[in-house]
């Protein structure tokens, strides 16, 4: 009854000049009723003025009060509609914990309309009922984190307050998923560079003590331990270099070069460095870049890491012998694309998302052992994002991979 009663005022109430509209309503009504109750037909000629309005190409039948639910007072009409205008999903509850009123971000949560649900049909979670059951009963507030799980899997904060007494609650909602993936990312992160710094350290510490112990005298392995301190101590070195040219770039990524430079220049540098590795290895560097002009916003060194860790990643993964093809590619209008080909083993669909990630290397001994540490491409993804560009990766295991650099031209 507490919720029929306003919502026939509402409708009575609001803007109704058509008279005939109205008759009509109260006739189909009174027609209703012998089916049910007094209420029901009331309720149900309410229902048929609505559809009819519905049905009117009038713009302006439904007034705000109605489609926010069932107004009793101007005041809450006003209230309401501030709520539903809040950037912030919004729900109130009645003392039984059903939802009587859900904003318009909170609909978009949870992609349908909970009005008339209990709350542990919005939310199964446990943390949530119970901290409504408690709001409800004690009148404290509440702030608790839960797994949502429709209309998908999210981490999602409620802040809950009892109104009135205790005889309703508003609960605000706030989506907390990415929050909670950078702090595990950050977690991992530090976990994955003490790992990785630990491991060159042991080897090191190690060495010393057998130098200072049992290999003392052995002069003949003197030269061989020393030998693995200096390789050890080098990678940690370009461990720390990589680790905080990283930090360097993330801290500019809003900040886009301005300065003009020619990919071209950067290319030819960056194959004239890597050239006798790739002599080494048996690969021929095939540079056709074209004619015409290849300038872009950027910053030289960080352009030349870019191409010289995607042409010593073909070079180091790609397979001996075999060539790697540095060209230019179409591109949209205002972009340049240079893609860097190798004809290697290529790497497995489902790793290469993760091959930007920090640390990731499809084979960890490889890598190492070809002094690699795991950074290279994360470093090239921060690099051209900080230029407004992309990194594309293409694979076929068995015929090689493409990695094409797209940056916006000058
Ligand atoms: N052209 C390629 N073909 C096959 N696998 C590749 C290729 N390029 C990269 N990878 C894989 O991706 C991993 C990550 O590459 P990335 O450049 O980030 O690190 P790295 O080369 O191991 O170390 P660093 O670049 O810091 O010296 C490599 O370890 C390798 O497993
Ligand atoms: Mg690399």
């Amino acid at each position: 009854m507490g919720m029929i009663t306003p919502l026939v005022r509402a409708v009575t109430a609001t803007r109704l000049h058509d008279m005939a509209l109205t008759g009509l309503a109260a006739t189909l009504g009174a027609w209703v009723a012998p089916l049910g109750s007094a209420v029901g037909g009331a309720v149900a000629g309410a229902v048929v003025v609505a559809a009819l309005r519905l049905a009117m190409p009038k713009g302006d039948w439904l007034s705000e009060g109605e489609r926010l639910g069932a107004p009793e007072t101007p005041r809450i009409v006003e209230d309401r509609t501030v709520l539903d205008r809040l950037p912030l999903p919004v729900l109130l509850l009645d003392g039984d914990g059903v939802v009587t009123f859900a904003s318009a971000e909170a609909h978009a949560l949870l992609d349908r309309d909970p009005v008339g649900e209990p709350m542990a049909t919005v939310f199964r979670a446990p943390a949530i009922l119970a901290a409504v059951e408690r709001v409800l009963s004690d009148g404290a507030d509440e702030t608790v984190e839960f797994t949502a799980r429709r209309p998908r899997r999210r981490y999602l904060r409620a802040t809950v307050r009892a109104l009135a007494g205790k005889t309703r609650a508003v609960l605000a909602l706030a989506d907390v998923s990415e929050v909670h993936r950078l702090d595990a990312m950050r977690m991992d992160f530090v976990a994955n560079a003490s790992h990785e710094l630990r491991t060159p350290l042991a080897a090191i510490t190690g060495m010393v003590e057998t130098l200072q112990g049992p290999a003392k005298d052995d002069g003949a392995n003197r030269d061989r331990f020393l030998g693995i301190i200096a390789r050890e101590a080098a990678r940690m070195a370009r461990l720390v270099d990589d680790l905080l040219s990283l930090s360097r770039i993330e801290l500019q990524a809003n900040v886009a070069p301005t300065a003009r430079e020619d990919l071209r220049a950067i290319v030819a540098e960056a194959v004239s460095a890597t050239s006798p590795l790739a002599a080494e290895n048996g690969n021929v560097l095939q540079v056709a870049l074209g004619d015409g002009p290849l300038e872009v916003r950027g910053q030289r060194d960080e352009l030349l890491q870019v191409f010289h860790n995607l042409i010593s990643n073909a070079i180091k993964y790609g397979g001996g012998d075999r060539p790697i093809e540095i060209t230019r590619v179409e591109q949209p209008e205002g972009w340049i694309g240079i893609t860097v080909r190798d004809h290697g083993e290529g790497i497995e669909p489902s790793l290469v998302p993760r091959l930007t990630e920090r640390f990731f290397r499809v084979n960890k001994r490889e890598s190492i052992s070809r002094g690699g540490t795991g950074l290279g491409l994360a470093i090239v993804k921060h690099i051209l994002t900080r230029h407004r560009g992309e990194l594309r990766i293409a694979s076929t295991v068995g015929e090689g991979s493409v990695f094409t650099v797209r940056v916006p031209r000058a």
